[in-house]
């Protein structure tokens, strides 16, 4: 019986941490879409599309194996060709190995491309805003290096939000440095943690070998405080990570763009050097960023290609959608029906397709009937869809070649001859 109930289970609910995208919500999506391509366009960014999976070594090289994503949230399985193969854990690997698989290097730089509705795959324990499939908007920058780029990327951001209606965003900035200054401060962070580290988490103890930076970002409480007056990066950077950071708060400034200096910015994904940013979400769920990025100088390179700055950011459509909906600010859903074609008996059918076509062609959103409902259910339909109007095909109107129009607000009918009765009820809904 149990294996029964399961097997019912396993075939009618999603995987967990999946979800729908249902008919009735998809508006939403598309209206966030829609400004996320007028942003990325009106910044000079064009779209890239990368398969969904990739070969495994590419996020172990290019996220970093020490990363709680590559050590525990990856999917990754053999395919039958015994080829190790992972589903997306984040977007910017994929757009790096596109960049170098076309050469586009060689290309006019920078190279300006976003991926939109990029579904992406970690196995984290599901909750509100957190996902098991989820989809990102990300814009990466390749062959920039000056602090313009950030500066641009978080612009775009604002905008993005911004014309979405959020309000109250600011934007958590703050720079872990480069090869040249954090190996001298990981050494100082390594020294002060010394004696406290006992006293840590497990994970910390694990990231103080490999990559204690990491340790910055624990949420535990007791770690907190032991981290309290632990040395930052930002007082460790060299002069060039210093100088770059200071600019950057200058172009941002100049934006009249809010941002935090927060020393504990760190982000989980190994590529970063110099500067990192978040936003977090307004909502109010500890932890949850709606939107993480920063340079990645070295990324290109460490997969082989020629020594290219870049940075970019990746954006969680449903933390976004999150955040609108806690906020108020979803779009009404769009009407399906804007002119419902009635007939007046199953002879009329035919007609009643044929003027529903017409109205389509004419740039009409219509429909007719196609369950062979009465007209009494046909009516009853065309309000439960809110069309605005209903067309009835047939009676003395179809034997005088004219077809009448109800407004279903006023009631108010109109009769148009069939020849131009489509041109005419679009111009009614003009
Ligand atoms: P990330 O911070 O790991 O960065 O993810 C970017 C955004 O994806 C997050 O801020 C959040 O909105 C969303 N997100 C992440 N995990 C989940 C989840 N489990 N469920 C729902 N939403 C989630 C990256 O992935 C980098 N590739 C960003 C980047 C691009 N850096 C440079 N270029």
């Amino acid at each position: 019986m149990a294996g029964n109930k399961g097997g019912v289970t396993m075939l009618t609910q999603a995987p967990r941490g999946t979800k729908d995208v249902l008919p009735t919500d998809s508006y939403r999506w598309q209206h966030v879409e829609a400004l996320m391509r007028k942003t990325a366009a009106e910044a000079g960014f064009r779209e890239v599309r990368t398969p969904v999976f990739e070969h495994t070594e590419l996020f172990l090289r290019g996220v970093g194996d020490t990363t709680d994503i590559v050590q525990k949230e990856m999917y990754t399985f053999k395919d039958k060709g015994d080829r190790s193969i992972t589903l997306k854990p984040e977007g910017t690997a994929g757009a790096v190995r596109a960049f170098l698989e076309s050469s586009l290097y060689a290309d006019a730089l920078p190279c300006k491309m976003y991926y939109l509705n990029a579904p992406i795959f970690r196995y984290e324990a599901p909750q509100n805003g957190r996902l098991r499939e989820h989809h990102q908007f990300g814009m990466e920058c390749f062959g920039g290096k000056e602090p313009t780029v950030e500066a641009e990327l978080i612009c775009a951001l604002f905008e993005l939000l911004g014309g979405l209606g959020l309000k109250n965003l600011s934007v958590h900035i703050n720079s872990i440095g480069c090869p040249e200054c954090r190996p001298k401060y990981h050494q100082k962070l390594k020294e002060y943690l010394g004696e406290r580290l006992s006293d840590m988490c497990p994970t910390c103890q694990e990231r103080f070998a490999k990559n204690p930076l990491r340790i910055l970002d624990c949420k535990e409480e007791k770690c907190k405080q032991e981290l309290k007056d632990a040395p930052v990066m930002l007082d460790n950077l060299c002069d060039e990570c210093r100088e770059h950071f200071e600019k950057l708060k200058e172009y941002l400034t100049e934006a009249g763009i809010k941002f935090v200096v927060d020393p504990r910015i760190v982000r989980g994904l190994d590529y970063y050097t110099k500067t990192v940013f978040e936003i977090i979400m307004q909502s109010g769920r500890e932890g949850l960023a709606l939107c993480g990025g920063g340079r990645y100088d070295r990324l290109v390179e460490e997969l082989g290609g020629p020594a290219t700055p870049a940075a970019g950011f990746g954006i969680g459509i449903e933390r976004i959608l999150i955040e609108l909906t806690t906020q108020g600010l979803l779009p009404e859903a769009p009407g399906i029906t804007d002119v419902y074609v009635a007939n007046l008996g199953a002879d009329m059918a035919v007609p009643a397709f044929t003027f529903t076509q017409a109205l389509r062609k004419a740039g009409v959103k219509a429909d007719c009937d196609v369950c062979g409902r009465s007209l009494k259910a046909q009516f009853k339909f065309a309000d439960k869809v809110n069309a605005k109007y209903v067309a009835i095909m047939g009676g003395d109107e179809y034997a005088r070649g004219t077809v009448k129009i109800r407004n279903m607000q006023t009631r108010e009918e109109v009769e148009f001859s069939l020849d131009t009765a489509a041109e005419e009820t679009a111009n009614l809904l003009k």
